[in-house]
């Protein structure tokens, strides 16, 4: 034995870890379920109508998205063989970036392999240890960890209120950073509640800040076009968009300056060190955008079925986050009794993934319920019912 080292070597700690994690009933396993349809999966060979996925408008089925995939498939082959600034840079990866910053209103974008890729790696790229982040409490893990791998200081602001952040940027402007970096996001993935866009830009542009702003769970669904609540959209230095949720596909992208895109293109590893997008998922992503602006109809039903949903349970009883998007977070408070829920509506057809801690705060378990434009009348009504049954039980 080496001297020196802690003979506590032996994996004890993960043991010790899971243990806790089961204890408070908040430990994870992995569930393979089948993809029958946009609303449906097969899970242990029994169907489930699909209330937790991201897959806002069904895209991930959409006939015209799927051939788009294939054709991309055959003509450039599976992969793309190395990353964007050696020979992984293809003119599909180039004529999409043109078209997102076209349909965003911004002056250039940039792919990035996903979502949690980007806010992991861009935020240390902005910053430095004589920076300050301010972010909003509840924001995503991925921005979260951006946060912890840079070097800046940070601190949160309360959940979506701005003038606790126009505080602490009074503070802030006094103490000699060298820059200060504004993180949020636009919709909160686990709250389904928004953030004032306009308001954000006008104080990041009062104290001549950085704003990065998540639009993930936006995109695809609100905003002109569907293209977000940043697009067209001055002031904001970099907004995300990811295509794994109403886009159906995978992988995400930015919006953001020339400038910028050229710094990241030289300066972030999250970029630089990864292999590109590969064909198949690009010819997704491209036909998806061909028929997005196009879903108003589908949009403003989404909205209208969260409205009778949300309206519908509260009258229940149930505790609702007043959400304005199609994530519906029914508050549970205890692990258990929301993994009981879960199990409930499985056991009757319904496939509601309860959400719990450290994903969300202490005591706020909750059933996430996701709407998509492809659920139908009948489906929701289902859902009602079965939450109308198990409250009165
Ligand atoms: C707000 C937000 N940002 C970023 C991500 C990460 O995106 P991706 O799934 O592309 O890694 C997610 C997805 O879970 C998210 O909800």
């Amino acid at each position: 034995m080496i001297s020196g080292i802690n003979n506590d070597n032996d994996l004890e700690f993960i043991e010790r870890e899971l243990q806790e994690r089961e204890k408070s009933n908040n430990l994870r396993q992995l569930n393979s379920v089948y993809p029958k349809d946009a609303v449906t999966v097969i899970k242990n060979g029994k169907s489930l109508i699909n209330f937790s996925s991201n897959d806002y408008l069904g895209l991930s089925k959409h006939p015209k998205i799927i051939a788009a995939s294939q054709d991309y498939l055959n003509q450039y082959g599976t992969g793309s063989t190395a990353s964007r600034l050696v020979t992984g840079t293809y003119d599909i990866h180039e004529k999409l970036e043109q078209k997102l910053a076209k349909l965003c209103g911004k002056e250039s974008a940039l792919l990035f392999n996903t979502g949690f890729q980007a806010n992991t790696t861009i935020i240390p790229t902005l910053v430095n240890q004589q920076s300050l982040i301010l972010c909003d409490r509840l924001i995503h893990s991925s921005l979260l960890q951006g946060i912890l791998l840079s070097k800046a200081q940070w601190k949160r602001y309360k959940h979506n209120d701005l003038n606790h952040l126009d505080k602490l940027l009074q503070k802030a402007i006094l103490q000699g950073y060298n820059r200060i970096l504004i993180v949020t996001e636009t919709v909160f993935s686990m709250e389904g509640d928004r953030s004032d866009v306009d308001a954000l830009i006008q104080l990041s542009q009062q104290y001549n800040t950085l704003l990065y702003l998540d639009d993930a769970h936006a995109l695809g669904i609100m905003g002109e076009k569907g293209m977000g609540l940043t697009a067209n959209k001055s002031g904001i230095d970099i907004s995300l968009g990811t295509f794994g949720k109403a886009i159906g596909s995978f992988g995400a992208f930015i919006t953001t300056s020339k400038l910028m895109r050229d710094y990241l293109i030289n300066c972030c590893p999250g970029f630089i060190y990864t292999t590109a997008l590969p064909p198949a998922v690009i010819g997704s992503i491209d036909a998806a955008f061909d028929i997005i602006p196009r879903l108003d109809q589908e949009r403003k039903y989404l909205l209208q079925q969260v409205n009778y949903v949300q309206n519908k349970l509260k009258n229940l009883g149930y505790q609702v986050l007043n959400s304005n998007s199609p994530i519906i977070p029914v508050i549970i408070g205890d692990e258990m009794q929301a993994l009981n829920l879960s199990q409930y509506l499985e056991k009757n057809g319904i496939l509601a993934t309860a959400i719990r801690p450290p994903t969300v705060p202490k005591n706020t378990a909750r059933i996430r319920l996701v709407l998509s434009s492809q659920h139908q009348p009948e489906h929701i009504n289902y859902l009602i019912d079965l939450l109308q049954q198990y409250h009165e039980f």
